[in-house]
């Protein structure tokens, strides 16, 4: 079937994905803290969730933050899915804390995938430029937009890819999560290609590991650069392994450094132990360290998009 030559679209300038292969490596949590970090620093930011997961790090639907747009609910991925189906401005939920907006993700986005194959037919290519498309009318009102992505299907990385200028690869140290990366390497080469050649790889990163494994990390690295490419820029920053502290923090809707601020007048376990408080009312003490971690690598990723022109 021969379809109309596809209309690119220029991407905003700051606008950086998260993205790879493999599910459960951390891309959801990198997202929401790099959005949430570059809002503290006075940039207006946007945050869109083009994932069937609805996981709430920012508190959005479990503790009601932000204010609504008029109309039909846009929460569970239904504003993305509606926005991609009617070709209409994306309409996020604003301010969910000073200078953020947000996208949210949730079980409507994997109706996208249909949406997307049906369209595949009569638009060719230019169905991963569907996001684009509906990003674009509301671009300029931000200085920086984050895009985290679906795991395990390539429709969904490619419409992330189609709207983002930079790339970032989170992996785990596992052989699966390794190969993870083909897939969204693949995914990166098809769409530069052919619909956003203005797509760069900006980082690539091991995350959640510990720390002082050092000789495991150089491997790793060897792994990355296999996968994809020698010339991708490694990140030096590695976000130690911290269950207790991140499961903690995303039950709460906190970022990690909202969740470090409630340390000092934190339960402690000898209230628990005296029946003055629950183990939920307890701060995990390992929240320092990895909210400092996530700060340094929101800070290195943005420098490594400033680099990758
Ligand atoms: N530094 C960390 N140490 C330990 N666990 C972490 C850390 N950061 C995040 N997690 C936990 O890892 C799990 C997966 O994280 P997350 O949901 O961000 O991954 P994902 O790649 O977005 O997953 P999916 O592919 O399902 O969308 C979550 O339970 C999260 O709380
Ligand atoms: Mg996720």
């Amino acid at each position: 079937m021969l379809n109309d030559p596809v209309e690119l679209i220029e991407p905003p300038q700051d606008c950086v994905m998260v993205g790879t292969g493999k599910g459960g490596v951390g891309k959801s949590t990198i997202a929401a803290h790099l959005a949430g970090h570059s809002a503290a620093q006075g940039r207006r930011t946007l945050l869109v969730c083009v994932t069937s997961q609805d996981d709430d790090d920012l508190g959005l639907k479990r503790f009601g933050h932000g204010i609504h747009p008029d109309g039909p609910t846009v929460v569970d991925g239904q504003g993305l899915y509606r926005a991609i189906y009617e070709r209409s401005p994306l309409l996020p939920i604003r301010e969910v804390r000073p200078n953020l907006d947000v996208v949210p993700g949730g079980k409507a986005v994997g109706e996208i995938i249909q949406l997307l194959m049906h369209r595949m037919m009569t638009d060719g290519m230019g169905v991963t430029l569907s996001l684009a498309r509906s990003l674009a009318p509301i671009a300029s009102w931000y200085d920086q937009i984050v895009i985290d992505s679906a795991p395990e299907n390539d429709s969904l990385e490619q419409l992330a890819a189609g709207a983002a200028r930079h790339l970032i690869v989170p992996t785990r140290s596992d052989d699966s999560s390794i190969k993870g990366m083909e897939r969204i390497s693949l995914n990166f080469k098809a769409v530069r290609r052919q619909v956003n050649p203005a797509l760069r790889v900006a980082g690539a990163f091991l995350y959640a590991s510990n720390p002082t494994a050092t000789s495991m990390h150089a491997e790793v690295k060897q792994d990355i650069r296999a996968v994809l490419g020698d010339s991708t820029p490694i990140l030096n920053t590695v976000v130690g392994y911290r269950e207790k502290p991140a499961r903690n923090a995303r039950k709460k809707g906190l970022l990690f450094g909202e969740y470090a601020e409630l340390l000092p007048t934190s339960a402690r376990s000898y209230d628990v132990a005296a029946g003055r408080a629950k183990v939920a009312d307890v701060v995990p003490e390992a929240i320092i360290g990895l909210a400092d971690d996530m700060r340094a690598l929101s800070e290195e990723i943005f420098e490594s998009c400033r680099k990758a022109v």
